[in-house]
């Protein structure tokens, strides 16, 4: 949620902090903003998406080659120009971009304009700038230590670079909550909210830690604790390829990362899946293991489409390694007073590993001495970093604000993870599991033959397009698919949709169904199949308009629906690895028929780290 990037070295700033801009611009694009620092320090800043900032500039002449760039996720003031960042202080000699929330503003804001500062905007960020100003001149010290001393009354969570006139060639950074990554090239450094803007020109990087300030020149980054410590940063080595964050082609992220998935879950099995050797093997999992074999009961925490993964696995852990599971929305887990016992393992699953209710989670369930282990795509993050243990899902990049190849990358661990606890605990003979590792080594064919029927997708998603709500129903291992079916069309398309559990549609909804509702049932060969046959029924004797994703080959569906979407069979288990993908690419189809922004649905961010 809100994009920072900011550079200081040989080359223009400008073009530096636009690319990284709009590299950026899933993380929030409410309004974007720049600051360049050349004698004097000028804020740049327009309501809308980068590209308004940029035409806004054109004319600009902007030399300078250090300055600061902000993509906005408004949380407090409306979207526009003022509360557009960079904010400059109140003497206008600094500016600052800001990720997070400043929970205590107002007391600040209050006690600044006691003092007789005044405001332009409604944010919490020009606050703690004026603050930032206050300080420095109430103390007679450092900037850095102004900064310091200013964070240390500050309540809440913020990423923050500051640039000041008085210090040319010097961006000061600091992170509580909200993610930093410092890019460290030769005579140029660069930083950013996470490593997209920065990979172009180097792959050394350092992730800057909660209660750190940076102070960072072209040649020079010095790292001190909140409590004034120096410390050594580790400089790692990035692995991700320029390629990965561009859209190669596709006229959408979201469609490139559909199309991506045969590769990505390929990647999430990478080294850990060998059929013929019968291996499954989870790096992280190794010293943990025993507490998962042993564990009591199992908790998952997540959020959105995380937490719909998490459903999945709750049937994987309960079925294969028979650990009763919960999962749990990691928002309300954090606010209740959530009992974890002595032999409880919390899984915690993120795409980008920087979600603020899912990390807040973590947090309390460690303080109640659990074991955490992390399921995270973004490597670095900081879920990742609160987590006991953990393993990568190696989706790549997800760019497209609404999740999918992270969905199939999260519930390719889970499965693998659920299944080396019940081999470690003996709940699954041999057969059974060769059987799951050799359909785990077909997933990924299967996909792309998914894929290849996109063209009778798209023509789904034509008669469908101008409907006003839209039902998915499954069962078992399809339920959470439901869920997600639902999640995607309502939050690319805005038409209103509701996932359910089949059998549940008596209980209320079927109140809905009527010749305009479009149901997509989930149906395919499995345990429940002759139940969900009985709820299309149901659907049918009303009129509901009936589509199906179904397992290949199923004559009865055939005559029952008014439209298949036809995937092949796999183990039941997996089968959420297949049955999501043609609502995926539903959805898309319909979003971009309505005109909608699928890459940037309107009130979304990528990575929301704001409670
Ligand atoms: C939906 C979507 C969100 C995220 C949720 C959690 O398409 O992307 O619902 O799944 O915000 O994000 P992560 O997984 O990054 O913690």
């Amino acid at each position: 949620m809100c994009g920072i990037v900011a550079y200081t070295g040989y080359r223009e700033a400008y073009p530096v902090l636009l690319k990284g801009l709009k590299r950026l611009e899933y993380r929030g694009y409410d309004s974007a903003g720049i600051a360049l620092l050349n004698g004097d320090l000028n804020v740049y800043k327009k309501k809308g998406k980068v590209s308004d900032l940029e035409s806004h500039l054109k004319e600009t002449q902007l030399h300078s080659t250090i300055g600061v760039g902000h993509t906005r996720w408004a949380t407090h003031g409306q979207p526009n120009d003022v509360n557009a960042h960079p904010h400059y202080s109140f003497n206008k000699r600094l500016a600052i971009i800001h990720n997070g929330i400043i929970e205590n503003y107002n007391v600040l804001k209050q006690d600044l304009t006691n003092k007789g500062y005044q405001f332009l905007s409604e944010t919490d960020s020009e606050v703690l700038v004026h603050f930032i100003e206050d300080v420095q001149a109430n103390s007679n010290c450092s900037l850095e230590e102004a900064i310091r001393l200013a964070l240390h009354q500050v309540v809440g969570a913020y990423a923050i670079v500051v640039i000041s006139k008085d210090h040319p060639d010097t961006l000061f950074a600091a992170r509580k909550g909200s993610p930093l990554v410092i890019g460290v090239g030769k005579g140029e450094h660069f930083l950013a909210s996470d490593a997209t803007p920065i990979i172009e020109y180097t792959s050394d990087v350092i992730y800057l830690d909660d209660l750190e300030i940076a102070v960072i020149t072209k040649d020079k980054v010095s790292i001190k604790s909140l409590d004034d410590v120096l410390t050594t940063p580790y400089v790692h080595t990035l692995e991700m390829e320029l390629e990965a964050i561009e859209k190669n082609g596709f006229d959408h992220f979201m469609l490139k990362e559909i199309f991506e998935q045969p590769k990505s879950v390929k990647d999430s099995m990478r080294g850990r899946v060998n059929a013929a050797k019968g291996h499954l093997l989870l790096g992280g999992l190794r010293d943990y293991l025993n507490k998962l074999v042993h564990a009591q009961r199992v908790v998952i925490l997540g959020c959105g489409t995380s937490w719909h993964a998490g459903l999945v696995a709750e049937y994987l852990f309960e079925e294969f390694a028979r650990i009763p599971v919960e999962v749990e929305y990691a928002s309300e887990f954090r606010y209740r007073n959530p009992i974890i016992n002595e032999g409880d393992v919390v899984i915690a699953i993120s795409q980008s590993g920087e979600t603020a209710d899912t990390l807040a989670a973590i947090e309390l369930a460690k303080s109640k001495g659990a074991i955490i282990f992390g399921v995270c795509n973004v490597v670095g993050s900081s879920i990742p970093r609160a987590t006991h243990a953990g393993a990568y899902t190696h989706a790549g990049p997800e760019i497209g604000v609404a999740s999918t190849k992270a969905f199939t990358a999260q519930v390719t661990v889970l499965s693998m993870m659920a299944i080396i606890v019940a081999r470690a605990k003996g709940t699954i003979t041999e057969s059974q599991y060769q059987e799951l590792l050799v359909e785990f080594e077909n997933i990924p064919a299967k996909i792309q033959r998914i894929l290849d029927k996109h063209a009778q997708i798209e023509y789904i998603a034509d008669i469908f397009k101008d409907a006003r709500n839209f039902l998915f129903l499954g069962r078992g291992y399809n339920f959470p698919v439901a869920l997600e079916g639902a999640l995607k069309l309502k939050e690319i398309s805005y038409i209103h949709a509701e996932g359910y559990p089949a059998a549940e549609m008596k209980h209320g909804p079927i109140a809905l169904i009527d010749e305009e509702m479009p149901v997509v049932f989930i149906a395919t060969r499995d345990s429940s199949y002759e139940k969900i046959i009985s709820n299309i029924q149901e659907v049918r004797a009303r009129k509901g308009r009936v589509i199906v994703v179904a397992t290949e080959g199923d004559a009865l569906v055939e005559k029952m629906a008014e439209f298949v979407i036809e995937i092949p069979h796999t183990h039941e288990a997996l089968v959420p690895l297949l049955s999501v993908i043609p609502l995926q690419i539903l959805s898309y189809h319909i979003a971009v028929m309505r005109g909608c922004n699928v890459d940037q649905p309107r009130n979304l961010a990528k990575s929301v780290t704001v409670e």
